[in-house]
């Protein structure tokens, strides 16, 4: 069984997008593969995953680590190359905006193997994340949109995508996050991590927040700062792991620094927390649903359906404190309605239309 539908995945997000997609063909029968090309290796940033989300042990797992963006990028494609080359799929199945979602993209495209792109047409219209650079140019290569917002597919449709190719199904990172709802248990995570009752939950990876120093620096003034209000549980990324720590943030004063968390614990703290500060584009979609208030550490958001339907916030450093005080004082302030088809189906529906798309594509 070489797999007609061959997903690629290499990071924490790709996970979580991908678990909902590939049950829901696994129920509809669809001969399929998994290929994990590497990008996160460390147990806590893909075994876990794996394990709390029910996805199939990869068929493959290309093993290509880290690196610069060229080199990474490069070494992706060369691999990704030979697996396709080997395993002959009839589609190829990228998630979200990551390098290994380009370079699969590219080298399926390359061989001639039509792609399907989950998450399609989320911009922020910044060019300077390296995501915007991935999310365009793998929309250009792909035969199948999956857009999981409305905004999306206008994007989709200024950029002239075929309307035939592009379908609104809804958002698979929440079919994941409804499906493990029951699990996600704030008291006994709050406890384990050694919290108080009332915490926030803080997770920062972007370059524009860890790479630069002076950013760094800003980051960590503005948490510690936050913590005075609020204790704060935050997650290292292993990008931001180092920076944070050597600008400043360390584990005092309400700060309590913990390693990358399990879905299921990440969640669990998340769903309890009184505020999320992140500059993550799954956690500002997660925290809508919860109904939790999200300040966002960015200037953009390619998920503005967070703002207007959510409870997210774009803050500076600045902003963060008075912010955060006015959440606070506020209470959640849930939106009455969530984003249209964020219901928990959205794999479902993918998988519909690309059953439907390999009957006719033999
Ligand atoms: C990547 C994605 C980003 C996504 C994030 C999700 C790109 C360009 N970026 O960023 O869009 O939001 O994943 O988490 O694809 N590292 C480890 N252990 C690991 C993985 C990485 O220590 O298991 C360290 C390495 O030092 C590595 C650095 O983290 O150089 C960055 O990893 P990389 O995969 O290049 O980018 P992320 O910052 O994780
Ligand atoms: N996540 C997790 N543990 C953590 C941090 C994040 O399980 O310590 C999950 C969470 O569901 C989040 C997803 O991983 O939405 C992707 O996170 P990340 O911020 O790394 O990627 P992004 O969405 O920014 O690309």
């Amino acid at each position: 069984m070489n797999g007609r539908v061959l997903h690629v995945v290499g990071t924490r997000p790709n996970f979580v997008k991908a678990a909902p997609v590939v049950a829901a063909l696994g129920v509809a029968g669809c001969d399929q593969a998994l290929v994990h090309t590497g990008q996160h290796y460390d147990a806590r940033m893909s075994d876990v995953f794996f394990r709390q989300l029910g996805l199939p042990r990869p068929d493959a797992d290309l093993g290509v680590g880290s690196g610069g963006h060229a080199r990474q990028t490069a070494d992706l494609l060369v691999a990704l190359e030979a697996e396709l080359t080997a395993r002959d799929p009839a589609l190829v199945m990228v998630y979200g905006d990551v390098n290994s979602t380009l370079a699969a993209a590219l080298a399926a495209a390359k061989l001639g193997v039509p792609v399907a792109h989950v998450e399609a047409g989320l911009r922020s219209f910044d060019m300077a994340m390296p995501e915007e650079v991935n999310r365009r140019l793998v929309d250009q290569l792909a035969v199948l949109l999956f857009a999981t917002s409305p905004e999306a597919v206008g994007h989709l449709a200024r950029e002239g995508a075929d309307p035939a190719r592009v379908h609104f199904v809804g958002n698979p990172m929440i079919d994941t996050l409804l499906t493990h709802l029951d699990l996600f248990d704030p008291a006994a995570a709050r406890t384990a991590y050694g919290l108080p009752e009332r915490y926030g939950v803080v997770t920062l990876h972007r370059p524009a927040n860890v790479d630069d120093p002076e950013a760094a620096r800003a980051a960590a003034r503005a948490l510690t700062e936050a913590a005075r209000h609020l204790d704060l549980a935050v997650p290292l990324h292993p990008r931001g792991r180092d920076a944070l720590r050597a600008a400043g943030l360390d584990g005092a004063f309400g700060v309590h620094l913990l390693e990358p968390l399990g879905y299921v614990e990440f969640m669990s703290l998340v769903r309890g927390a009184a505020a999320v500060i992140t500059d993550s584009g799954g956690v500002q979609e997660e925290t809508t649903v919860l109904g939790v208030p999200c300040l966002t550490l960015r200037t953009t958001t390619e998920r503005p359906i967070t703002v207007s339907h959510g409870t997210n916030r774009l803050v500076t450093h600045d902003e963060l404190v008075p912010a955060l005080r006015k959440a606070l004082d506020g209470g959640p302030g849930a939106p009455t309605e969530g984003p249209p088809l964020w219901d928990g189906k959205a794999g479902i529906r993918t998988a519909r239309v690309v059953t439907r798309w390999l009957e006719h594509h033999d």
